[in-house]
C-alpha cells in the first residue's frame, strides 16, 4: 500500500497549546490513593507521595493536571480537605459510593503537582453547591492574605497562594447520573453568576463551562448553544467529553473512532461560532476536550460492596489496539490545534490511565502510555497541515477512514519536523513518501514504532514490557524527500532536523 504526504514551512496551522497534552487525577478508585499518594509505599516521600509514580510522570511532561474530578467533583466540600489531617473527616462519596478519607485536598495536590511539574487545573463544584462555596475556593487558592479564606490557607501552612488559573465550572452537568444534574438554563445561569464572582476574586481566571458528556446525549447541540447563550461573555472554553471502546470487538471500526472525535470537535466548535454571530461577539471561544481517552471497562457498574475505600475501579489494560486509538487521537488534536487549546487525557493512574500501580508493589506502563508521550515530548512547535494521499476503507460507522493518519509538527526553535503517522492497516504496512520541499535537505534524527504481531497484546506487571517502543523504523531520506515504511498496525514518530 502506498502514501503521501507534503508538509511545507506555509502550511501554517497553529501553534500547538502544550496544554493539550494535559491529563486528569480524580478521587475515583486508586487514582489518589494507592496512586499518586501511598504512604508506607517503598519509594514514598515524607509527605506519602510514591517516588515512581512521580518518576513516570515527569517523563510525560504533563504541562497541566484536572483536579479533583471528574462526577467526584459534584458532590465536594473542598473545606473537608484542607487544615490538619487528623480533622479531616470520612465522607460518604456519593459519585462512586466510596469512602473519602480527605487524607489528600487541594493543599496536598498543588504539592504533588508541583513535584510533577504541571500545572493544576482546578474544579468547583456545582452540583450541590454554587457561586458561594467557589468563591471562598478562589480566595482560598488565589489570594495572597489578609482575607478570611486566604489567611486560613496561611495557617494551613501555605503562606504563598496557588495561583490556579484555570477552573472548570462543575463537570457533566447534563448526565443524570451526575449529583446535582441540571438542565442547561438552570447550568448556564449557575455558571454564569458562579463564573463572574469568581472573576471578582481572581481577574486573572481562566474558565471552562461544561459541554454535554458525550455527543450521544439526547441534548447534545442544544445543551451548548443554551449554555452558551447563557455564559458567553463569563467563559474562555467549553469543554468536551470523549470515550472510546471496541466491546463490539471491530477493530477496524475501533480504529476508526478518531473521526468521531474529529467531528465532535467541528460541531462544537460551529457552535460556538453560531452564539459569537448571534451575540455579534468579536470574542473567539476555544475547547477544552478537558476528559478523552479510550475506555473498555466503561459501563460496568460502580464497585459492587459500597463504602469501601479507593477500590480498584476502571483499571482498564490496555493494548496496542488501544494505543493506536490514543495515537489517532493525539493526531486529531493536533488537527484542530486552532481551536482545542486545553485536552486531557482521562485519566493518569490507575483509573483508565496510562501508569499502573499495585498497592505497596511496583508501577509498569501500558500501551497508551507511549504515544502519549511521545506527543507531549515531540508535538510542540507549530501544526504544519500536510496534504495527505492515503488508500482508504468503509467500516461499520465510517466511511473513507484513512490507512494513514499522521499530522506534522515543526518545532523552528529546535530545528525539527516530526511526523505522528498511525498504519491503521491490520495486515498491510504502508510505504509512504513525504514531499518536505521547503525545508531543503533533512536528516532522520529517529524513527520510532509502537507495534506487536498481535495487536491485542498488553503490557502487565509481570510483562510490563510486551508492547514498548523500538527505534529501528524504516526512514530513508534523500535531498527533501523521505520514504518511510510504516509497519501494519503501527505508531510512529519521524523526528527529522
Ligand atoms: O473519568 C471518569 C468519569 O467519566 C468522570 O468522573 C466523569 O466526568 C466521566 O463521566
Amino acid at each position: 500500500q502506498q502514501a503521501s504526504m507534503i508538509v511545507d514551512k506555509d502550511f501554517i496551522l497553529a501553534e500547538v497549546d502544550p496544554r493539550i497534552y494535559g491529563s486528569f487525577i480524580e478521587h475515583l478508585g486508586r487514582a489518589v490513593y494507592g496512586g499518586i499518594y501511598e504512604p508506607g509505599h517503598p519509594t514514598a516521600d515524607m509527605q506519602g507521595f510514591r517516588g515512581d509514580v512521580l518518576e513516570a510522570v515527569r517523563k510525560l511532561k504533563v504541562p497541566i493536571i484536572r483536579y479533583p474530578g471528574g462526577n467526584f467533583v459534584s458532590g465536594y466540600n473542598w473545606e473537608d480537605g484542607v487544615g490538619p489531617k487528623a480533622e479531616r473527616k470520612r465522607n460518604l462519596e456519593l459519585a462512586w459510593w466510596t469512602t473519602e478519607t480527605n487524607e489528600v485536598g487541594t493543599n496536598e495536590f498543588a504539592d504533588w503537582a508541583k513535584l510533577a511539574g504541571s500545572e493544576v487545573m482546578m474544579a468547583v463544584n456545582l452540583g450541590t453547591r454554587g457561586v458561594d462555596a467557589a468563591r471562598n475556593l478562589v480566595e482560598y487558592c488565589n489570594h495572597p492574605s489578609g482575607s478570611y479564606y486566604s489567611d486560613l490557607r496561611i495557617s494551613h501552612g501555605y503562606k504563598e497562594p496557588h495561583r490556579f488559573k484555570t477552573w472548570c465550572l462543575g463537570n457533566e452537568m447534563d448526565g443524570p447520573w451526575q449529583i446535582g444534574a441540571k438542565t442547561a438554563v438552570e447550568y448556564g445561569r449557575l455558571a454564569n453568576e458562579t463564573a463572574k464572582v469568581m472573576k471578582w476574586v481572581d481577574p486573572g481566571l481562566e474558565l471552562v463551562a461544561c459541554g454535554s458528556s458525550t455527543s450521544g446525549m439526547s441534548t447534545f447541540a442544544e445543551w451548548e448553544a443554551t449554555v452558551l447563550d447563557l455564559t458567553y461573555d463569563q467563559v474562555d472554553y467549553l469543554s468536551l467529553h470523549t470515550y472510546y471502546n471496541n466491546n463490539e470487538n471491530d477493530s477496524m471500526n475501533f480504529l476508526a473512532r478518531s473521526m468521531d472525535m474529529d467531528q465532535f470537535i467541528g460541531s462544537v466548535a460551529s457552535i460556538c461560532d453560531y452564539i459569537k454571530a448571534k451575540k455579534r461577539s468579536k470574542k473567539k471561544l476555544y475547547l477544552s476536550l478537558d476528559e478523552w481517552n479510550v475506555w473498555n471497562t466503561i459501563g460496568s457498574s460502580r464497585a459492587s460492596e459500597r463504602w469501601q475505600v479507593a477500590p480498584p475501579e476502571f483499571e482498564d489494560t490496555y493494548t496496542l489496539e488501544d494505543a493506536l486509538v490514543v495515537g489517532c487521537c493525539l493526531i486529531t488534536l493536533l488537527k484542530h490545534a486552532d481551536r482545542v487549546k486545553i485536552a486531557c487525557l482521562a485519566q493518569l493512574i490507575n483509573t483508565i490511565a496510562p501508569i499502573s500501580t499495585e498497592n505497596g508493589g511496583p508501577l509498569w506502563l501500558q500501551t497508551t502510555y507511549y504515544p502519549y508521550m511521545h506527543a507531549s515530548l515531540f508535538g510542540r512547535g507549530t501544526v504544519l497541515q500536510p496534504i495527505i494521499r492515503s488508500p482508504k476503507y468503509d467500516s461499520k460507522d465510517f466511511t473513507d477512514v484513512p490507512y494513514l493518519e499522521a499530522i506534522s509538527v515543526y518545532n523552528e526553535e529546535a530545528g525539527e519536523i516530526t511526523l505522528f503517522a498511525v498504519n491503521r492497516h491490520l495486515a498491510d504496512s504502508l510505504e509512504l513518501d513525504v514531499n518536505l520541499r521547503s525545508f531543503g535537505n533533512v536528516r532522520l534524527m529517529e524513527h520510532i514504532v509502537l507495534e506487536h504481531e498481535n495487536i491485542k497484546t498488553s503490557n502487565t506487571k509481570n510483562r510490563p514490557n510486551e508492547v514498548v517502543p523500538h527505534t529501528r523504523g524504516v526512514t530513508q531520506t534523500d535531498e527533501g524527500k523521505v520514504t518511510a515504511r510504516l509497519s501494519k498496525a503501527s505508531w510512529n514518530v519521524i523526528r527529522l532536523a
